[in-house]
């Protein structure tokens, strides 16, 4: 019953506030042209003004997609038009070409969970054609390919800090022409820090995981009442600055082996549940600091649950796409929606939470082995 509780987002070790702040600053942070917003949708958002594209210009963006990107370049004054993913997440190029035209002005290209797209093949592209390479590095902070950082190639390039780290938020941005800094006040943050903090202690203490677990559906549930439709993708005022606490926290937190731990845990998982990865996930190439480690499933939201009830907070994640998709046009994106789940791999995790993760998810596994289709 007092079982302890496993969340894909990074946990905040309660001794952070007396470590000594770090030196190393990763990439884009060590940039001079690199912003930071509360989130990276109004780093989005804030660069596209920045970059002067006009009402109109039209951005090509995948059907595979969070939903909030979209939502920025949409509330920027942009259109959209979308792309499918191919069979190893790039974009797929017999369904870009057709999309070209003289409003076409970006190509827009995310880095799924840490995985690095191949960004000098996808600027050439974009260079042939006079168009900007927008890189969404969200979900691949520290990620790096042929030992150049994830978003060094784009003209413009986004990330989640807070996403790596057990901080409030922070959504950091560098562009050819870098947006103005954000100029709100910044809020303290104090909310979300306990909410880190607390999710540390229910991985190690049985008791505050039970009480999370008792917790965690009821918050949802009141979260779901007060929500407006597509409040996910909502982006909040575009002049919101990281909360107090990031800034303060992030030095003591930022780590040379944080990328490493995370590959380290991915492959302990891989080696324990390979057979459930999708096969765009089996390989993990070098260089990659992943954010999550997916299983694809069949019936993802009774799986999500038989392992929440064993302690293991996955994330059916990407379920709702942006309203604005034709959603049957794009079967390849569908099918990732729908079966891929995400595990928690961060740096925080021990060897025995990943045993514990491994069980959860092979006694949570339905008599059919999950089978990955060829789409
Ligand atoms: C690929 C991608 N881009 C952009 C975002 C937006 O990030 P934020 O929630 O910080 O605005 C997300 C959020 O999950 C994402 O997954």
């Amino acid at each position: 019953m007092f079982t302890p509780r496993f969340a894909i987002w990074p946990t905040l070790p309660l001794d952070i506030h007396f470590r000594t702040e770090s030196t190393w600053r990763p990439f884009p942070l060590n940039q001079e042209n690199c912003r930071i917003f509360s989130r990276a949708r109004q780093a989005i958002w804030s660069a596209c003004i920045a970059l002067d594209l006009k009402a109109g210009d039209t951005v090509l963006v995948p059907a595979y997609h969070h939903g909030s990107e979209i939502e920025a370049l949409l509330l920027a004054g942009l259109k959209v038009k979308y792309y499918e993913i191919d069979g190893a997440l790039a974009p797929d190029e017999a369904t870009l070409l057709p999309l070209l035209d003289k409003q076409v002005k970006a190509l827009y290209l995310i880095h799924y969970l840490g995985f690095p797209q191949d960004g000098a093949y996808w600027r050439k592209w974009c260079d042939d054609r006079n168009l900007l390479l927008m890189e969404d590095a969200a979900q691949a902070f520290l990620s790096t390919k042929e030992e150049i950082p994830v978003g060094s190639h784009g003209h413009v390039a986004v990330f989640c800090l807070y996403k790596t780290y057990g901080i409030p938020d922070g959504g950091a941005v560098i562009s050819i022409k870098p947006p103005a800094p954000p100029r709100l006040t910044a809020e303290t943050g104090n909310w979300r820090i306990l909410k880190r903090h607390l999710n540390w202690v229910a991985t190690k203490r049985g008791e505050v995981g039970f009480l999370h677990g008792l917790v965690k559906p009821a918050l949802s549930w009141w979260k779901r009442q007060r929500d407006r439709p597509h409040a996910e993708f909502e982006m909040g005022n575009p002049d919101t600055p990281p909360a107090l606490m990031t800034t303060r926290l992030l030095p003591k937190l930022l780590n040379e082996v944080t990328a490493h731990k995370r590959r380290r845990n991915y492959q302990y998982l891989l080696d324990h549940l390979g057979e459930m990865v999708p096969r765009q996930f089996v390989y993990l190439p070098d260089g990659a600091c992943p954010f999550a480690f997916p299983i694809e499933v069949e019936n993802a939201r009774p799986f999500l649950e038989r392992l929440r009830q064993k302690g293991v907070l996955g994330l059916l994640f990407w379920i709702n796409p942006h309203p604005t998709l034709p959603v049957e046009e794009f079967p390849r994106s569908r099918f990732l929606r729908e079966r891929v789940l995400a595990l928690p791999v961060h740096q925080e995790l021990t060897e025995y939470d990943l045993k514990r993760i491994v069980s959860a998810v092979q006694e949570s596994r339905t008599a059919l082995p999950a089978q990955v289709a060829a789409v």
